[in-house]
């Protein structure tokens, strides 16, 4: 069975104050909510502090990066050891935003994603289509090549230990979201991607969508039978928000 994983992305927000605020508004909203797993990702500064803060609650701790290499001259960068130092069970992995902005390539992602795994940590791998390459017909093509070289270095008894998050980069922070149905399409051609590359173990994998994910459209993206989490951006920066999120109830519940 897959848990439900909903995963606040904070990118660049909230100093350490301010998202130990979160934290203390956020838990009592979420602590009768069973049956789904929720992860924070703050900045790197505030991990540690967050970390304490969620110590014992349920809710897990995630990076939003990680470099390949344990150790050495990467001014500026940080380790899955340091990481799992700091209680990390999860870190984001291949985000669009770094792809496109840091020029990170499949065969980075391969090797943080290499070296998470072999830390106890389970990278959350980003794969998705841009808007010319879904205009153009090319999204199954580009989201498929993804796949294959970002978890070219995955061992298949591993393969249940990741996840993957299906985020369509026009739908990124646009408020522009994929259907449900388009979501289902593209989260079942993923899974069978997985299939071919881990066999069985492809049905453990939970598949995450992202972009423009909130409280009003959660519930029928939850719905469809391959999507088993969302990445949120935006609107996981408020507790109360992100609460409704993690507890994805039909939309008149979310008022
Ligand atoms: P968004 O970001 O929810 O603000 O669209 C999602 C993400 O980039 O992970």
């Amino acid at each position: 069975m897959r848990i439900p994983l909903m995963t606040a992305n904070w990118k660049m927000h909230k100093t350490v104050g301010e998202a130990l605020a979160f934290v203390e508004a956020f838990l009592p909203l979420v602590r009768e909510v069973a049956g789904v797993e929720a992860v924070l990702a703050p900045s790197f500064t505030a991990l540690d502090r967050v970390g304490e803060a969620l110590a014992g609650s349920g809710v897990a701790l995630a990076a939003q990066d990680c470099h390949a290499e344990l150790f050495g001259a990467f001014t500026g960068e940080i380790s899955a050891t340091m990481l799992a130092d700091l209680g990390c069970a999860y870190a984001i992995v291949g985000h669009s935003e770094r792809r496109a902005l840091c020029g990170e390539s499949d065969a980075e992602v391969a090797g943080k994603a290499a070296t998470l795994l072999q830390h106890g940590i389970h990278p959350i791998v980003c794969v998705g289509e841009s808007l010319a390459e879904r205009e153009e017909g090319r999204a199954h093509a580009r989201v498929g090549e993804q796949l294959e070289k970002s978890l070219a270095r995955v061992p298949a008894e591993k393969a249940a230990d990741i996840v993957v998050a299906y985020e369509p980069i026009w739908a990124i922070g646009t408020g522009r979201t994929a259907s449900p149905e388009d979501a289902q399409e593209m989260h079942a051609f993923i899974r069978e991607c997985l299939g071919k590359r881990f066999g069985g173990e492809a049905r453990s994998i939970r598949i995450q969508y992202g972009g423009s994910v909130k409280p009003d459209n959660v519930y029928a993206l939850m719905a469809q039978p391959d999507v088993d989490g969302a990445l949120v951006g935006g609107a996981s920066l408020e507790p109360a928000s992100f609460a409704k999120i993690v507890r994805f109830g039909p939309p008149e519940e979310s008022k």
